[in-house]
């Protein structure tokens, strides 16, 4: 498959993406937090519940796995690949390999995978991905992100990209503005900009095409200590500035991440993104874990018996946020 229809195919109205791609340790503490055992078998049995979710592919047109889900089964005994590649679904792959601290710079963070890429890249196509994603974080303090950090993750995603299309997989970039901290929004907007500048610089200087990746950002948010809750219609109008002033025409589609936000919240947002998106040249839909995740999660607790009613929760979650992608949600949905 070409780039181009991977990327018609994911950026399909009404349709985002599922991140269900959580490394061991991130999943783990999901698990622990619902009185989940931390198994290679429930993390199967949960990532199965997801992609067999009946009627999914009605919302979702991408799952982003982690590299054990590609060779792991439904309970029927299909690759999940294969599952989602028979319901139209693209196969995602997260390639890096989780942050380290920057040396001299810490506590800032620096992502890595860069070695053997290549190769990967390769393998994980010949196992059905057709897109891939890589996560750079920022958090904001006083002294961060520095001026090093933006230039080196840049950089890092340039060149993750690069090897992406080389091998025939569409690059999720995915740039994150932690919201850690009590900072306000504006002060989000700023290192978002600063951030998305950094970003769209590398991949202009590394030739990277921009008609065939996809950003994953943040919205503008403020910390999460702050206890400031600003309203959808700002937060959407504060993202889609700094949006328009540093992401290229070029780029097809831009899928949030949700970031710690409620799953209400990051579908009420991303609903005003769609409402007042001003003729945005990108279609703005999304790229959930936890805002797609969490509460079907908390049903299913790991009991097998719970499988279904957590398949209608999730189903549900995915269906508000395919309308929140379109401008149609309301928040009265929420109880259907
Ligand atoms: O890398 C992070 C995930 O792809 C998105 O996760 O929606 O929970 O922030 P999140």
């Amino acid at each position: 498959m070409s780039l181009d229809s991977t990327i018609e195919n994911l950026l399909r109205k009404g349709h985002g993406l599922l991140a269900a791609d959580e490394s061991l340790t991130t999943l783990h503490k999901r698990f622990a937090a619902n009185g989940i055992e931390p198994t290679t078998e429930n993390r199967r049995a949960w990532r199965d519940l997801l992609v067999s979710t009946p009627g999914i592919s009605q919302f979702i047109s991408g799952v982003i796995l982690y590299e054990e889900t590609l060779e792991q089964r439904t309970q029927e005994g299909e690759l999940i690949p294969q599952t989602l590649a028979h319901s139209g679904i693209e196969v995602g792959i997260k390639v890096d390999h989780g942050t380290k601290s920057f040396a001299g710079h810490a506590p800032e963070l620096l992502t890595e995978g860069l070695d053997g890429l290549r190769e990967r890249l390769v393998h994980f196509h010949d196992l059905g991905a057709t897109f891939a994603k890589w996560r750079a974080v920022y958090s904001i303090t006083k002294s961060t992100p520095t001026q090093v950090t933006l230039i080196e993750n840049a950089r890092t995603l340039a060149r993750y990209a690069l090897s992406c299309q080389e091998a025939g997989l569409v690059p999720i970039v995915e740039p994150e503005v932690l919201m850690d901290g009590d900072h306000d929004q504006a002060t989000c907007a700023i290192v978002s900009e600063a951030v998305l500048h950094s970003v769209f610089e590398a991949l202009t200087f590394y030739k990277v095409k921009l008609e065939t990746l996809l950003l994953k950002p943040n919205m503008v948010l403020p910390g999460q200590d702050s206890k400031l809750h600003p309203d959808p219609g700002t937060t959407a109008q504060e993202t889609l500035s700094i949006l328009r002033r540093s992401v290229p025409a070029a780029v097809p589609g831009i899928c949030f991440l949700s970031g710690g936000q409620s799953e209400t919240g990051a579908t009420a947002n991303l609903d005003a993104l769609n409402r007042i998106n001003g003729n945005a040249p990108w279609a703005l839909s999304f790229s959930f874990a936890r805002a797609l995740q969490n509460s079907a999660m908390h049903i299913w607790s790991g009991k097998p018996e719970k499988r279904i009613e957590a398949q209608t929760q999730f189903s549900h979650r995915a269906q508000l946020n395919s309308l929140a992608a379109q401008g149609l949600y309301d928040v009265h949905m929420e109880a259907t």
